[in-house]
Formats: C-alpha cells, structure tokens, sequence
C-alpha cells in the first residue's frame, strides 16, 4: 500500500488501493483516528489505527464496501482531538449557554418525541443538557464528545445512567444502525467542511433504518427585527470569543447555506422544521433510507 505521509489534509491523486472493510490495511503514518476520501464516493470514510509498531500501522474501515478506489485526500484527526478547545470553558458554558438553550432544547424534544426505551446518541454531547432531557423520557441514552472536560460535567450530570464516550464525530466506536434517534446540536456549525460532511457520513451509518435526526443549529438567513439582531450580536461575539479557527468554520457554515445544504448534500429528508428565535436556529428533524 503507498504510504499517503501524515501531514494533515494532504491531497493526492493517482493512488489507488484495495480497500476492505473486513481485512485491515498496511498505511505508514501514525495517526489515528484519520479520514480518507476517495473519487469514487463523495462522502468520506473514517478509520481507526488498530496498531502501530513504528514503520506502519494497520487500519481498519468502517462505513465501507470492499473495492478499489482512488484515494483522493488524507486527513488525520488525533491533533485535535489532543487539543481540548472548551478546556476551561466547561463550568461556563454549563453555567451561561446551557441555561439559554432550554428552550431550543424543549421545542426540539417536542419535535422528536422520544418514546420509553428508544436508543437516543448526542453527537457532541458537551455538558450533557440535552441527552438529560431524553433520559428523563425513559430513553436509553449514549453521548460522544471529543473534548474531556465537556465530558467531565456531562458525567457529573448524567451519572451511570449514560453511556458517555470520549471520541471523534467523524470514526465513532459504534455498530451500524443502532439508534433510533441521533441529536446533533450545534456541532455542525464549528468544524470544517470536510469534517461535516465525514460525520454525517458517520451519523447516517449509526442510525437505524426508519430512525430520525435532530439537527439544531445557527440559521443562514438574515435575521428578524429586532429580537434576530440582538441574538445574532450575542451569537457573534460567543463565537468571536470561542477562536478564530472556530470562527472561520462558523462563518464558512452559514455562508455555505447551513444545515439545510448540509442535509440535502448528504441524501438526507427533512420531515420537520422550525426556524425560530428571530430566524437565528432552525432545527430539522431529517431521516435516510438506506
Ligand atoms: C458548541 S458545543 C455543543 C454541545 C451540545 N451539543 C449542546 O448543544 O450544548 C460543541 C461540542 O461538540 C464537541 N465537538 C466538536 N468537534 C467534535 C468532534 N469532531 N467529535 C466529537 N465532538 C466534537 C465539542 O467538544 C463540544 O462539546
């Protein structure tokens, strides 16, 4: 297998490899987990390094069929997931934006309606507020976030009751179609593009035939007098506060029509949606019929 080199988000062309979900890979880099995207399938797969000895690692794929593809860029994932961007942001969100998305949270628990035993996932689940409302349903709850601090409240929050993981969004340690319903809330908005569309990829390979996604996030369009401005102001300079990179990618999302472009690129159906606090967040509930 040619070695694709570790730099991260490199492009190449002309590479092609036998690719097989069931047989794992000779790669030499050292990073894991990490994200290939080939020519022949839009959306990216992800991988896990199942073991390194120094001059190569092994890789295993998830999300895959077995075949030859050209591989068209390599992007590995463990740097950011070694830098924890919220670390010391924890107690404070727990303490000034949890309290504000209650409301957000409500209208999307009542657009979802959970029932008594339903598998429920919270991809990037940070302080746990929202999968503590569907524990409250009798749902069984599972939550994923790639920042331990985050982590950290959620499970003072949560206790045993949750299944909580440290991992990335893009290569989760999951089965395929396992959930019933998935939540995704204000994950989208902060990462590149790239790592949008890998994990939706991820999202829609977890998710049960039939099962549903609830998608909250910033809304694209210009926002309503006056109540829009003002949470727009407050949207921005939260935003502004949470870093440049950060910034840039919320920036990109928006300009790149948001979560309705998102669900659409992806194959995804809207069933329901609510553009609400002065048109700032929508929130979509949307399936996939795979
Ligand atoms: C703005 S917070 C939203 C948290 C929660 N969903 C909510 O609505 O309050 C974004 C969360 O996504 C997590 N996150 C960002 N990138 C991630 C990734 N690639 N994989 C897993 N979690 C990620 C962050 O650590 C953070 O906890």
């Amino acid at each position: 297998m040619p070695a694709p080199g570790s730099s991260p988000g490199q492009a190449f062309s002309g590479i092609q490899a036998f690719l097989d979900p069931g047989s794992p890979l000779r790669f030499r880099l050292r990073s894991s987990p990490f994200v290939l995207r080939t020519s022949e399938d839009r959306s990216s797969f992800a991988g896990q390094v199942a073991r390194n000895d120094g001059r190569g690692a092994s890789a295993r794929f998830r999300h895959l069929r077995p075949g030859l593809f050209n591989l068209t860029e390599y992007r590995h994932i463990e740097s950011k997931m070694n830098k924890d961007p919220y670390l010391r942001f924890e107690g404070l969100y727990g303490r000034l934006i949890d309290p504000m998305l209650v409301g957000l949270r409500e209208l999307g628990k009542r657009m979802s309606a959970p029932k008594r035993g339903h598998r429920v996932l919270d991809v990037g689940c940070g302080t746990g507020a929202h999968l503590d409302l569907y524990r409250n349903c009798g749902c069984e709850t599972h939550g994923i976030d790639s920042s331990q601090s985050m982590l950290k409240v959620a499970k003072r929050r949560l206790g045993k009751d949750t299944a909580l993981m440290i991992g990335d969004a893009t290569a989760m340690p999951y089965e395929n179609q396992i959930f019933d319903l998935i939540l995704c809330m204000l994950l989208l908005h902060e990462m590149a593009e790239l790592v949008r569309n890998s994990t939706i990829a991820e999202i829609k390979r977890v998710l049960k035939p039939g099962g549903r996604i609830l998608f909250i996030d910033y809304h694209e369009t210009r926002p309503r007098f006056f109540k829009g401005w003002i949470n727009k102001i407050i949207i921005e300079v939260i935003e502004l506060l949470a870093g440049s990179r950060h910034f840039r990618n919320y920036r990109h999302f928006l300009a790149n029509g948001g979560l309705p472009r998102l669900i659409d690129q992806n194959g995804l159906m809207v069933k329901q949606r609510r553009i609400v606090a002065g048109r700032t967040f929508g929130l979509y509930i949307a399936t996939h019929n795979s």
